[in-house]
């Protein structure tokens, strides 16, 4: 039994019944209600996590940092970071553990983006797991008989929205790289949680209590998460043998195990069957899946190099177009609490979405004008749109310089925030930043061998034109939809400075820009940066986040000429920053904590 599972168990005062995917009786007798209660008394290291994250400071530390979405998740990899492993290592035990214990977000059965930075050689390399749409998948995969677009539920719940996952070969790939732990053993924890059982977070509660009549859909979802008709309550003790034995035959054959075999079949099988919207996704499809490296794209920002993940992910060259304008204006004199910054960040952002419906989609199916995006020119020239006191009356994409003629539609597909966001930095110094996902909520809802599928290809355009124009992120057999998810690590004089991200939809491109803003500009702490209320604008209404000071901004952001919508924003940041020792930060809006030793 590992130190993790001891401690959980001992602080629970539980003993754990045997039998397979049951919600224990033998609970604390209060549901938590609170996340940092929920956890409390699990390990001493964890207590003083919450502690800080709970009174508004970072943690710092000497030698390695994780910050993770989940406590139980952010000491597995701690515990790895801890014996000398890699950062890579943490994040393979880490994501495991996320896949159990909040597997509404990311798993084994999703995709996701890394960034490494390789202290050794100073080198930034990004690695593309997200998954593709089946080989048999057309463009017309998302549209009913008539050629109209499916509603959004429709295509997301069962079996038409499951791309072939990319987590498992990433976690490999990333391990095969970078790892200096055994393989083996990065799967004992999350082993030992899916077996002798995890106390069930405030936030997966709730979580499934909202999306209680999706789930109950199919039965073995149905079983897992709603056990006996009832949602699975804060505190209550779960446990997922199947998800054990899935991850014993990864820790034993690698992630082919999932690729090809029994595994393989169950989740082909699944797919295929699920009443009502049955998918194409097969053997060939998962036989021929394979994690590609990308070239990062690093856009400079008050001299640092901001760097991240390219197309399919529309992460870095949104948040890169977004800074790369600010770049050109003052925002450290204006401060925080000036609409004019926020007019300016706001804008920045109309316009960088403007370009990012219009041309970002995947590389290996589109011409993408990606160094056009971010040229220097093309920056001055949309950053002199910004010149005056206003909002922009009018937003239209820009035609970046290309050597392809580019005649693409505007996008407009619907992205719902979920996913997970891991950032580590370990004792030699290297960095990972990893954005990883199954999409909506609980993913597509289909549940096999003990974990989720993603219902990812709901991110592709569910419309093939518009007004007879192609549309670039149109769904095509063997292509990956475009993203959101901006992993980043921001580079100065060729050292790593800030690793961060966040879950959130097509928003997380604007807490990830805000947050380095709030670091770079305002002279924020990672814990203050990651925590400061959102303005997010994504071509659309300004979101102002509800219940904090950012609803002071309302009126002004209104004379201004923006539509201004209050309203929750859930990012789920993680941060850490480097230079004389390491700081982290945990978005006090979830349940995650930065550990560090
Ligand atoms: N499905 C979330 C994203 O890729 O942006």
């Amino acid at each position: 039994m590992t130190r993790i599972f001891q401690a959980l168990a001992a602080a629970l005062l539980l003993s754990v019944p045997a039998t397979a995917q049951q919600v224990s009786d033998a609970v604390a007798p209060e549901a938590q209600t609170d996340a940092g209660a929920a956890f409390t008394g699990v390990s001493d290291r964890i207590d003083a996590a919450l502690q800080a994250k709970a009174s508004g400071q970072p943690v710092t530390a000497d030698s390695w940092m994780i910050a993770a979405a989940n406590p139980l998740a952010a000491q597995a990899g701690a515990d790895v970071l801890e014996a000398g492993g890699s950062a890579a290592d943490a994040m393979v035990a880490a994501q495991a553990v996320l896949g159990l214990v909040e597997p509404q977000s990311s798993g084994l059965g999703g995709g996701a983006f890394l960034v490494w930075y390789d202290a050794a050689s100073g080198q930034v390399t990004t690695l593309d797991g997200r998954e593709t749409a089946p080989l048999k998948a057309t463009p017309t995969l998302f549209q009913d008989e008539q050629g109209a677009p499916l509603k959004f539920f429709d295509a997301v719940v069962g079996g038409l929205s499951v791309g072939t996952p990319g987590t498992p070969q990433l976690m490999q790939e990333a391990h095969r790289r970078w790892g200096r732990a055994n393989w083996h053993d990065l799967f004992d924890d999350a082993i030992a949680l899916a077996d002798g059982g995890f106390a069930v977070s405030p936030r997966l509660a709730e979580m499934v209590a909202r999306d209680a009549d999706r789930l109950a859909r199919f039965p073995a979802t149905a079983d897992y998460f709603l056990p006996a008709g009832q949602p699975i309550a804060a505190g209550q003790v779960l446990t997922n043998p199947d998800y054990a034995d899935t991850l014993r035959q990864i820790a034993v054959h690698g992630a082919d195990a999932l690729y090809h075999g029994p595994i393989a079949e169950d989740i082909v099988r699944t797919v295929r069957t699920a009443p009502g919207n049955p998918g194409t996704l097969s053997m060939l499809d998962l036989s021929i899946y394979h994690v590609v490296e990308r070239p990062a794209v690093c856009v400079p920002y008050r001299g640092n190099d901001v760097c991240g993940m390219g197309p399919p992910s529309s992460g870095a060259l949104t948040v890169g177009q977004i800074l790369g304008l600010l770049d050109r204006y003052d925002l450290a004199a204006l401060g925080a609490q000036n609409p004019e910054a926020w007019r300016l960040i706001g804008d920045a952002s109309r316009l960088a979405f403007a370009d990012r419906g219009r041309y970002m989609a995947d590389t290996d199916f589109v011409p993408v004008p990606v160094q056009g995006l971010v040229a220097p020119e093309y920056l001055d020239a949309r950053a002199a749109l910004l010149g005056g006191d206003d909002a922009l009356p009018e937003v239209s994409p820009g035609t970046p310089d290309f050597d392809h003629a580019l005649l693409w539609a505007d996008d407009a597909s619907i992205e719902l925030p979920s996913t997970s966001h891991i950032s580590i930095v370990d004792a030699y110094g290297n960095a990972l930043s990893m954005t990883t996902t199954v999409e909506n909520a609980f993913g597509s809802r289909l549940f096999v061998r003990g974990f989720l599928l993603n219902n990812e290809l709901t991110d592709f355009s569910f419309r093939t034109h518009a007004d007879g124009i192609p549309i670039a992120n149109r769904v095509e057999p063997g292509k990956r939809p475009r993203s959101s998810m901006a992993p980043t690590i921001v580079m100065k004089d060729g050292t790593a400075r800030l690793v961060i991200g966040s879950p959130g939809g097509s928003r997380i491109i604007g807490y990830v820009a805000k947050s380095i803003v709030a670091y770079l500009d305002w002279g924020m702490d990672v814990q203050q940066a990651v925590a400061l209320p959102h303005l997010v604008n994504r071509f659309g209404t300004y979101d102002i986040e509800a219940g904090t000071e950012a609803e002071a901004m309302a009126p002004q952001l209104e004379a201004l000429g923006y539509q201004v919508n209050t309203r929750d924003l859930n990012s789920g940041l993680h941060a850490i920053s480097l230079g004389d020792g390491l700081t982290g930060g945990a978005d006090p809006r979830r349940e995650g904590i930065a550990l560090g030793d």
